[in-house]
């Protein structure tokens, strides 16, 4: 290569460097900080999810989403250590957050199930690691029983001995989080529930808010992307409304909902595997919407989970 082409090439990777996007980070109740947006991974999978890693740390992405349930944690942890060795990032610059699936509930299951998900991701520790839901599993899925306060013990674990360096619940109720507040030393960092414009979740954003503990929007894109259902309430991806208020920002539909959530001061987890879609899914932080249009987006709420 000569000096002309090698110049070009390094003035390049300076540009694409440029263009990253910074995410901006909160912290949370444990002082650990957490960037305000994720990379979904579920159902993706091989090298399909490590080329992923790849393209989402060079846009910009520094958190990535994944669990034990989604049997991708080998995949993303060879992106991992990919963007590590091309000296993209430092391990310290990202943010990985895990899950304990439901057959691990015991107390004394627990931190071996992180330890097992460490080793698939090739990691010293998590930045944070979840319950995944509040209902428990015996292996072969017949309920168990265990109370998650038992398993939250496993979890403060899991965090005094350096393996999650945050700790929090997903899918849990306002009930459920006060009772595990009211009855262990750490609350939790954070609760991960499904939350869109058709499934606002109102009330439960305002407690866990109120609680101090920061709610990760799982399912960010709502029924303006295709679930496989027949019928599917608005907003969907051409929704007047929504187009209004994109065409006053110069944005997408799509990108107009990420923002809502992110201005009702939530983490949006948006999934994608698409470069193109990856790139458009973190360019969410040169506009913002007013509290005006934040109430008209929550007016399209009808309680619909993209899971029914
Ligand atoms: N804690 C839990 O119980 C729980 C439950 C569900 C999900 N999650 C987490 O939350 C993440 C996101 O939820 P999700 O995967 O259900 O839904 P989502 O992120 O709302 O939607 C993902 C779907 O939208 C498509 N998509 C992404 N960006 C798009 C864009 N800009 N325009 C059009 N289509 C787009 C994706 O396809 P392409 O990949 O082809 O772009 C994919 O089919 C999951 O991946 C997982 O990490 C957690």
């Amino acid at each position: 290569m000569g000096l002309r082409t090698l110049s070009i090439v390094l003035f390049a990777g300076v540009l694409n460097l440029a263009s990253a996007t910074v995410v901006p980070t909160i912290a949370l109740n444990d002082g650990n900080k957490i960037p305000i947006l994720a990379l979904g991974t579920y159902s993706g999978k091989g090298d399909k999810m490590r080329q992923t890693v790849n393209w989402a740390v060079e846009a910009g992405y520094r958190h990535i989403d994944t669990a034990s349930l989604y049997q991708n944690e080998a995949d993303i942890g060879k992106g991992i250590a990919e963007v590590i060795n091309k000296g993209l990032v430092k391990r310290e610059d990202l943010f990985i957050t895990t899950k304990l699936w439901n057959d691990k509930h015991r107390r004394d299951q627990v931190v071996p199930a992180l330890k097992e998900s460490l080793s698939r991701l090739g990691l010293q520790y998590v930045d944070l690691y979840l319950i995944h839901s509040p209902e428990s599993e015996n292996a072969d899925g017949t309920p168990a029983n265990i109370d998650y306060l038992d398993t939250w013990k496993g979890m403060e674990e899991a965090k005094q001995l350096g393996l999650a360096k945050s700790i929090g619940v997903s899918n849990f109720d306002t009930e459920q989080v006060k009772r595990i507040v009211k009855n262990s030393q750490t609350p939790p960092a954070v609760n991960q529930i499904e939350v869109h414009a058709a499934n606002t979740r109102e009330q439960l954003v305002s407690d866990m808010q109120n609680l101090g503990i920061a709610v990760m929007a799982y399912s960010p894109l709502g029924f303006l992307v295709n679930r496989g259902q027949a019928s599917v309430p608005p907003p969907q991806l051409d929704d007047p409304t929504l187009t209004k208020i994109a065409q006053k920002y110069g944005k997408s539909t799509t990108q107009v909902v990420l923002r809502y959530l992110i201005d009702r001061g939530m983490i949006p987890i948006p999934k994608s595997t698409n470069q193109d879609r990856l790139q458009q899914n973190i360019d969410l932080f040169n506009f913002s919407l007013t509290p005006e249009e934040v109430a008209t987006i929550n007016k399209f709420n009808v309680n619909k989970s993209v899971f029914e």
